[in-house]
């Protein structure tokens, strides 16, 4: 079958890459890529994709707000309609919560669309990523054709970046850096100051920062949007697929500043917010009760969950300052994708991690979900440990018993 891009062409076109190499999104062999493939499971386990109980996307368990649904229900029939194509009644209502100028702010189809639209806007050829990070960042700098480095946030500095290192290897002139706050799947948070230092040295080097702020709504102080808004080497990625549990709507935005806000509008694809997201977006920002709960119901449950962890042996949870956890495995012999079967026959399902840069396969990730479901994982999680350290003592014993020389 003929290729799609012969070589010839593609040097012609000054292209570096084989795009052949990165993989394909959806692709069935591609399991681990992302939590949250409810679908893939459930058709798995013969249920329903409802049955599934998903600890492996970080979304907020109360689901979209009721306010939001029910305006969802009463515009059915505006559903034969294109939708407003610059999606002004989301970006107008986005702009009034963050106290932000409209200019400053663009939707699209979640954060993921400008993930990928960034490298289109700068045509960057090297890139670095603080990693573990969100995989989609390298995708799709790649299948833009640029060279991507990693800093690792080492698991000695509490997953935190070491500033000293980072600031040396900004000296190599990147022309973007990514970095996630609160970082997933660590959770660690850097503080505003720490970020405002990163992105003057970036700004030295002539290198853009995006800061990835899809989590920050739980600790909505930390965000520095308000700075991204009025300097000219930040972008500040943002989303309603976590907090406001929007993840089938498609709904994220950026904060620049206003001239790169402008040339965004220049690469966006028309009507890429659909009408129920913008819908259910402007309603979801004006329901001050769901936001409210939202941030109390998860200072609570974050530290029963937190707690109920520290007492089952072998396992250790990380600080965290978002809706996720990061969980090590402490037991040789057991792998985070163990647990992740023991607990898919029961219909639970967990993210391995172990497809992340700068983590092994000993570490999992676990959403903060409600209470009842956080029990049925920890009695679960207990059970596991109770189980296997009983096995993996047992044949540790039969071996020891059969080093002993005989006779
Ligand atoms: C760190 C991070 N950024 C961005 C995204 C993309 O979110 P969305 O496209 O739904 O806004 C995700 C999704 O899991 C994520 O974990």
């Amino acid at each position: 079958m003929r290729h799609l891009f012969k070589k010839e062409d593609m040097k012609k076109r000054n292209i570096q890459w084989d795009w052949r190499k990165i993989v394909p999104y959806g692709c069935v062999n591609n399991n681990s890529r992302h939590g949250g493939d409810i679908w893939r499971i459930a058709k798995e386990l013969g249920r329903q994709p409802g049955e599934v109980i998903d600890f492996s996307a970080s979304i907020n368990p109360f689901g979209i707000s009721v306010r939001a649904l029910a305006a969802i229900k009463d515009s059915a029939g505006l559903l034969g309609h294109y939708p407003e194509p610059g999606a002004e009644a989301i970006r107008r209502e986005l702009a009034s919560y963050h106290n932000l100028p409209e200019k400053n702010i663009i939707v699209g189809n979640g954060s993921t669309e400008f993930i990928y639209l960034i490298p289109q806007v700068f045509r960057p050829e090297k890139a670095l990523i603080i990693e573990p990070a969100f995989s989609e960042y390298r995708r799709a700098l790649e299948v833009s054709g640029c060279k991507v480095d990693s800093y690792i946030s080492a698991e000695s500095n509490g997953f935190y970046p070491e500033l000293d290192g980072l600031f040396a290897e900004l000296e190599r002139d990147y022309d973007i850096l990514f970095l996630a706050n609160p970082a997933n799947p660590t959770s660690a948070l850097l503080d505003k100051d720490t970020i405002m230092d990163i992105a003057r040295r970036c700004h030295e080097h002539g290198t853009i920062l995006v800061v990835d702020e899809v989590f920050i709504d739980f600790v909505e102080e930390e965000s520095i949007k308000e700075v991204a808004a009025i300097r000219d080497n930040l972008i500040v990625l943002r989303s309603m697929t976590k907090f406001f549990s929007m993840a089938g709507l498609r709904l994220g935005y950026i904060v620049a500043h206003k001239e790169i806000i402008s040339s965004f509008t220049h690469f966006s694809p028309p009507w890429s917010v659909n009408t129920l997201a913008i819908i259910a977006g402007v309603e979801s920002l004006r329901d001050m009760d769901y936001i409210q709960r939202s941030k109390k119901w998860l200072r609570a449950e974050k530290s029963f969950v937190q707690e109920r962890l520290e007492h089952i042996p072998y396992l250790k949870a990380y600080p965290s300052e978002a809706n996720f956890l990061l969980v090590r495995i402490m037991l040789d012999g057991i792998k985070a994708r163990d647990i992740q079967e023991y607990l898919l026959k029961e219909g639970i399902l967990i993210r391995d991690c172990g497809s992340f840069t700068g983590l092994g396969e000993d570490f999992f990730r676990i959403a903060i979900r409600e209470r009842v479901e956080n029990k049925i994982l920890l009695d679960k999680l207990e059970r596991f440990f109770k189980e296997s350290s009983r096995l993996l003592l047992d044949s540790s014993a039969t071996r020891l018993l059969d080093e002993i020389p005989q006779g």
